[in-house]
């Protein structure tokens, strides 16, 4: 269920109208539509610095069994649910407050074939709709920083995953200087955005039940992926009809510049954390 002024200030943030046609078109464009595979829609379903490599990444890191029931908590279109399935061969589950985007990735799910171990459903990490120890391994990628309520957010997450069950981060942290532009790819203005540091993020997940097991900084791999993409772009004269620009609407390239900014003078920063639920 999605609550709060906070929440729905988040999901109409993200809600872009038109978004189905918006993709489909992109990808009849392209050629891709009818025969469509998870890793034709990565330009579009990894809403998060770094695309489809810092996915690979960051589950590579989790030694993932290939049975194993994994939650995407903020899962937006899909597409980390999507890889854990067709990569990985588990099972996914998905919760985001933007019912678009869960309206949009069921879809694409169906079109991609993986309606049998993917399901994508409306609600908040701050009320998760499962039982405790239901999830073998849980991530979440770059979704926190639209949580003020981080201790209830881990919490939440401990609850559901079974003991000694891992839990991947993928998220934006605040730099040692301070300042932040906006608007940004998560948020318009501070009222939706809530950062914190990496030294408060560790006591967040020791305060929840986790350990950590391996923590990296990906802030330069994502700025050299920011670099790539452009040169990338400017080589083949503009951007992908298939992109993440189609979820930012008009005010897209000012967002992904304020966070490259940002990056660059530390004034944010990104984590990729590996933690295990105590048992
Ligand atoms: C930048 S997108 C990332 C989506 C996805 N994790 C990915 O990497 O492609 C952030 C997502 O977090 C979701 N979100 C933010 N706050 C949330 C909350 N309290 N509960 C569930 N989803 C939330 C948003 O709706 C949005 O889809």
């Amino acid at each position: 269920m999605v609550t709060g002024v906070n929440e729905t200030a988040v999901a109409d943030h993200y809600t872009v109208d038109g978004l189905e046609t918006l993709i489909l078109d992109a990808l009849k464009l392209s050629g891709k539509l009818d025969a469509l595979s998870p890793i034709d829609l990565a330009p579009v379903d990894e809403f998060h610095m770094g695309g489809r490599a810092a996915t690979q990444h960051v589950i590579g890191m989790m030694n993932l069994p290939g049975n194993a029931y994994v939650l995407d908590v903020g899962c937006g279109l899909g597409g980390v649910a999507r890889y854990l399935a067709s990569e990985c061969g588990c099972r996914a589950a998905g919760i985001d407050l933007t019912a678009e985007y869960v309206r949009v990735g069921t879809m694409l799910t169906e079109r991609t074939g993986l309606a049998d171990k993917v399901d994508l459903q409306v609600g908040s990490a701050l009320d998760l709709p499962w039982p405790e120890a239901t999830f073998d391994a849980a991530v979440t990628f770059h979704v926190a920083m639209n949580i003020a309520d981080r201790p209830r957010l881990y919490a939440e997450v401990a609850r559901v995953l079974r003991p000694e069950g891992t839990f991947a981060i993928y998220d934006v942290l605040k730099g040692p200087h301070d300042g932040l532009l906006f608007p940004l790819p998560w948020a318009e203005t501070e009222k939706t955005s809530f950062l914190v540091t990496a030294g408060e993020m560790r006591d967040l997940l020791d305060n929840a039940g986790f350990d950590i097991i391996h923590e990296e900084d990906r802030r330069e791999i994502a700025l050299k992926h920011h670099r790539d993409r452009l040169a990338a772009q400017s080589a083949a004269g503009g951007p992908p009809r298939l992109g993440l620009h189609l979820l930012q609407g008009q005010t897209a390239k000012v967002k992904s510049h304020n966070m490259v900014t940002m990056l660059e003078a530390h004034q944010i920063t990104l984590t990729a954390i590996i933690a295990r639920r105590r048992a």
